[in-house]
Parts: structure tokens; C-alpha cells; sequence
């Protein structure tokens, strides 16, 4: 068959078969399958979907095309996939907190793009926190510390690398067997024996609606499960920024009072039930009760602290010089009445026009910018008290009009959000 009659058969609702998806996916790697022939490809499967067999067959070629991290034979070894939202430092916490649990966390996460923040970005806060880690490196320190959070290597999944880039520019990234494959070709390669997920859905989100949350989540489990690792996922809220700071030194900041057992209650509330979603699948406790009151004492004892802590050292970097935050500006409520309603997404957006994020991949971070978000849905506010925080030397002005504007102050209380909308198990 020719990659033509391979495009065609697609376009015409047919199931690819896995020799096919082998074929297309070798043969795009070793470029002679051309782009222009790939995304006519991904613009197929965009329109007619695929079937479960399809996805798994796409993310074990993925998975095939680069190498696998390898771990002692018995180590338990776990991770959390989050789907990006703003103020989204879950990471932070979540991988000392699993590691002072005698669990092994090789995170390996992203930088922001878009809205959401990226976990690099914010740990790069941290002077000399390196985030360019070899494998070997990586493995190294998981095994020392129980846990590292990094960037993706060269000859990790390099199918989905080149496969994402030609999506971006192609619309063809919003395809939830396309997203599956991609998200869970990474994670597979890390060797894990479970995988939590945390699917934000909401204004701030990628996917907006609850329904589109739960059908990315559920083809995420799906897959994770017929690849053989223990995979649940969590849908949780994103309709407003999680904890309060949205930026980079900032989250570090809220990660740290969080890891000292204090900080928003939000954060901590889905950080424990992601946490207990591993503990529960690696075996480690017998139900999310018992894994989230093991999670709540290693907090508070300061030991997922000192882990970090740990981490941080590991990875070259140093808490003690200390990093910048920008001087702040208050934006007041200009009426009473109840917040009801947030833009999270056009928060996340006056993150990046401060300098804090990127439009583009290669633009450079300002990591002492952010927003503190003093207010909340469901809050009661009066004329005149702080909504926000902007942490900014340039652009504000415009910034905190943004700010003002994304929050609805209503006459009615309107509803208290759900932290976690849907769990899929
Ligand atoms: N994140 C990924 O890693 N891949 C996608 O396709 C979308 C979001």
C-alpha cells in the first residue's frame, strides 16, 4: 500500500490496521513518508477519529521511536500528567511529596506555550536549576532522591516531536486520539508502573467543557490501560486559576508554603487526591482515604520539603540566593457583590504579555512577573478591596484593566466551583 491509499482509507472512515500505523509512523520518522503527506494524514484522523485499537497501535509506535528510561526490577515508579492550566504548580509539590513516600517520580515535563505555565519555566526561578538533564543523569537522581522533574531529551518519543510541530501548524492539535498518543507515548517512556492524570477542563483550560474533559480523560485511561500501566485520571476545574499565583517565581513561592503544609486550599485539595489516585494504583495504601492521610502528614512534617529541597540541590540549583519578584500593583473591585465568574484563559494571557510566558517557542521568560489572585469565585467583595495582585515593573496599567475585566463581580453568590469535576478510574 502507498501512503496515499493509506491517506484515503483514513479519509473514508476505514480502520488502520497496526502494520499500517508501523508503517506511516517508521516512515515519517525516517522522512520518506513527506510532511505534506503526514498532515493530510493527521487532517484525516482530525475528522474521522479512531478507534481504540488505532490510538494504542499509534502510541506504541510513538512510544518505539526513541528510547525508554529502565529501572530496578521492583522499584515503584509513578507519575502525574497534567493537561496545562494557569497557576498550575501541582507538579511542584505532587513529586517530592510521592518520592518522601518511597515512591520514584521521573517527571518529565514541559514549558508553558499558550496560557497555561510550564513547570520548567517556574522551577527555573530557582538560580542554576537546570532543567536539560541526560537520562542518565535523570535516573540517576530519581534513584539518590526519589524524584526529578525535567525537560524531554532529544531521543525521547522523537516521533511525537516532529508529529506536534507539524500539528501546531496544521490545526490539527484539538484531535483526542492524536492528543492521547502524544501524551501518553511520553509518559510511557518513562517505564512506569502507574500513571495519574489531571484533565483540566474550564475557562483556563484546553479543554473547555466538562463533556471534552471527560472524553479526553477517558481515552487517556483507555490507552494507558492497554499499554499495561495502571493509569486514572482526575477532571478537575480550571474555570479559575488553582491556588492564587499565577507566574513563575511566584507559584514557586505558593509550591513552597504548600510544602510547608500551608498555602490555598485548592492546590492542596487536588494535589492530595491526584497523589492518593498513585499510592492507590502503585499498591502502596489501600484506598484514596488512607494514601491522602499518609500524603497530609508527609506535608506537614515538612518531609515532601525536604525532598524538594534535595531535588533542587540535585539539579544544580540553589534556594538560598533567592529570586525576584517584581514590584506589585493592587487591582481593586470597582463594585460589590459576588465574584461569580473568571477569564482564566485571558489571565493566563496577561501572564505572557508581561513577559512571563511565550507566544512562541524560543521567546525568553521573565520569571519575577505574575498575579496574585486575592479574590476567588464565590467571594464577597466591596468596593474598593484587592482582586488581584500584579507583579510588574512595565505594561501595567494595561495589564491591571485585563486583570479587572476578566472577574465578573455579580449581585448573587452564583455556585461555589467543584475542585474535581469527574474521577475515571
Ligand atoms: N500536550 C501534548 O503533549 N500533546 C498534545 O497533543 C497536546 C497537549
Amino acid at each position: 500500500m502507498t501512503p496515499a491509499e493509506l491517506i484515503a482509507r483514513k479519509r473514508d472512515g476505514h480502520t488502520l490496521t497496526r502494520d499500517e500505523i508501523a508503517f506511516v509512523i517508521r516512515g515519517f520518522v525516517d522522512s520518506s513518508i513527506p510532511e505534506y503527506q503526514m498532515s493530510a494524514l493527521a487532517m484525516a484522523i482530525f475528522f474521522q477519529g479512531m478507534e481504540d485499537e488505532e490510538t494504542a497501535a499509534l502510541t506504541q509506535e510513538m512510544l518505539l521511536s526513541g528510547v525508554r528510561l529502565e529501572w530496578p526490577a521492583g522499584a515503584a515508579v509513578v507519575d502525574k500528567h497534567s493537561t496545562g492550566g494557569v497557576g498550575d504548580k501541582v507538579s511542584l509539590v505532587l513529586a517530592p511529596l510521592l518520592a518522601s513516600c518511597g515512591l520514584r517520580v521521573p517527571m518529565i515535563s514541559g514549558r508553558g506555550l499558550g496560557p497555561t505555565g510550564g513547570t520548567l519555566d517556574k522551577l527555573e526561578s530557582i538560580p542554576g536549576f537546570r532543567t536539560d538533564l541526560s537520562i542518565t543523569e535523570m535516573q540517576a537522581i530519581v534513584e539518590r532522591v526519589g524524584c526529578v522533574i525535567t525537560g524531554a531529551t532529544e531521543d525521547l518519543v522523537p516521533a511525537d516531536r516532529k508529529f506536534y510541530g507539524l500539528r501546531d501548524v496544521t490545526a490539527t492539535v484539538p484531535s483526542i486520539p492524536l492528543i492521547t498518543a502524544s501524551i501518553m507515548s511520553k509518559k510511557l517512556a518513562e517505564s512506569l508502573n502507574a500513571l495519574v492524570l489531571d484533565v483540566k477542563c474550564g475557562s483556563g483550560a484546553f479543554m473547555k467543557t466538562r463533556d471534552q474533559g471527560v472524553e479526553l480523560a477517558n481515552s487517556l485511561v483507555r490507552a494507558g490501560q492497554r499499554m499495561g500501566v495502571r493509569t486514572t485520571a482526575l477532571v478537575t476545574d480550571m474555570n479559575q486559576p488553582l491556588g492564587r499565583m499565577c507566574g513563575n517565581a511566584v507559584e514557586l513561592d505558593e509550591t513552597l508554603d504548600c510544602l510547608a503544609g500551608e498555602g490555598p486550599d485548592d492546590l492542596r485539595y487536588v494535589t492530595l487526591a491526584l497523589g492518593a489516585e498513585l499510592l492507590v494504583s502503585a499498591e502502596r495504601c489501600a484506598d484514596p482515604t488512607a494514601a491522602e492521610s499518609l500524603l497530609s502528614d508527609r506535608l506537614d512534617s515538612g518531609a515532601a520539603r525536604e525532598v524538594f529541597e534535595q531535588m533542587v540541590v540535585a539539579q544544580g540549583g540553589d534556594l538560598k540566593i533567592g529570586y525576584q519578584v517584581a514590584r506589585e500593583q493592587v487591582v481593586v473591585a470597582e463594585r460589590s457583590g459576588f465574584v461569580t465568574r473568571m477569564d482564566t484563559e485571558a489571565l493566563g494571557m496577561a501572564v505572557i504579555d508581561l513577559g512571563g510566558g511565550r507566544r512562541q517557542i524560543g521567546d525568553s521568560v521573565d520569571h519575577s512577573v505574575g498575579i496574585d489572585m486575592r479574590a476567588k469565585i464565590g467571594d464577597e467583595v466591596s468596593a474598593g478591596d484587592p482582586l488581584a495582585r500584579v507583579f510588574a515593573d512595565q505594561k501595567v496599567p494595561a495589564i491591571m484593566s485585563r486583570v479587572s475585566s476578566a472577574i465578573t463581580i455579580s449581585d448573587s453568590q452564583g455556585e461555589w466551583p467543584e475542585f474535581i469535576v469527574e474521577r475515571i478510574r
